[in-house]
């Protein structure tokens, strides 16, 4: 996909969402949730297990329909467009390590990535029809760029099972760069050591620098508070502050969220126990 998209106007949020909302039966996942994110900058999304983060995620990227609420991408109503068409729009999320195919080359996987962002599907991207082969080439130059871009381009030919964990991290990136977003939607896996943590940080700046908008769940406080631009904070599935992480820190809303989910045995923002350490609200 080469198309061409105009840069989005200073001080033109990138994404809004205005009342948005998501009910499963009788519990409402997401409520009313207004935000914007702004261009060129790392919006952390946080809160307690259950707040609503992933679910938020699944609502921007058309995984899930709002029963409330709209989606504005770039001064575009996305509401109600499908997966692929918010792909298509410029808002990608990274793939999990364990939607990575082990045997196949790191740059295979990142040619299936441009694949199924802005094909049909998975089934499409894999079995090889007519379409897929006249886009062959321009699928493998997007896909050396995104490897370029997350420093995988050494190692492309090597199968993306040889790789370690933040390697791996590292084809899911490129696997969602391939479509050359304007937003990424990153929500970190499990199983990254802190030093593999630190490097991907590290990668996730370097992408921003590079002009990328990029939205991420984290689930170490401290991380957020020194990587985050901004930071929106749910708690049962509202928003219950948005601002840098100097404001968030003193917050009252988002300390009584965070002690009151501590007292129920989690700590805001860590949502598999003993995957983090040092995440406490004052670590930043
Ligand atoms: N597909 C679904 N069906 C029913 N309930 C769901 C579904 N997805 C999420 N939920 C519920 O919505 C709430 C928010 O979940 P989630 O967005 O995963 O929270 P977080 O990512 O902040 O931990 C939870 O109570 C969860 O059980
Ligand atoms: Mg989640």
């Amino acid at each position: 996909m080469t198309e061409t998209r105009p840069q989005p106007l200073p001080q033109t949020p990138l994404l809004q969402v205005q009342d948005l909302g998501i009910r499963f039966g009788g519990l409402h996942a997401v409520r009313d949730v207004t935000a914007s994110l702004q261009p060129g900058r790392i919006t952390a999304i946080i809160g307690p297990n259950g707040a609503g983060k992933s679910t938020f995620f699944n609502l921007i990227s058309g995984f899930y329909q709002p029963t409330s609420g709209r989606i504005t991408f770039r001064g575009e109503d996305i509401t109600r467009l499908r997966t692929h068409e918010v792909v298509g729009r410029g808002i990608a999320r990274t793939f999990q390590t364990t939607t990575i195919y082990q045997e196949l080359s790191v740059l295979d996987n990142a040619m299936i990535g441009h694949r199924v962002r802005t094909r049909a599907g998975l089934l499409d991207a894999l079995l090889r029809t007519g379409r897929e082969r006249r886009d062959e080439e321009e699928s493998r130059a997007g896909a050396l760029r995104a490897l370029d871009r997350v420093g995988l381009a050494g190692q492309a030919t090597l199968p993306a099972g040889a790789l370690n964990q933040e390697g791996k991290k590292r084809v899911g990136i490129a696997m969602a760069l391939a479509s050359d977003p304007h937003l990424l939607l990153d929500e970190p896996a499990a199983g990254m050591n802190p030093e593999e943590t630190v490097n991907l940080m590290g990668l996730i700046r370097d992408l921003v620098s590079g002009g990328l908008s990029v939205a991420l769940v984290e689930h170490k406080m401290s991380l957020v508070m020194g990587l985050a631009d901004d930071i929106l904070v749910l708690h049962h599935g509202q928003k219950i502050a948005q601002g840098t992480p100097a404001h968030i820190s003193r917050d009252p809303a988002v300390v009584e969220a965070y002690l009151g989910s501590h007292a129920h045995g989690g700590q805001m923002g860590q949502e598999q126990a003993g995957r983090t350490q040092g995440t406490g609200v004052n670590h930043a």
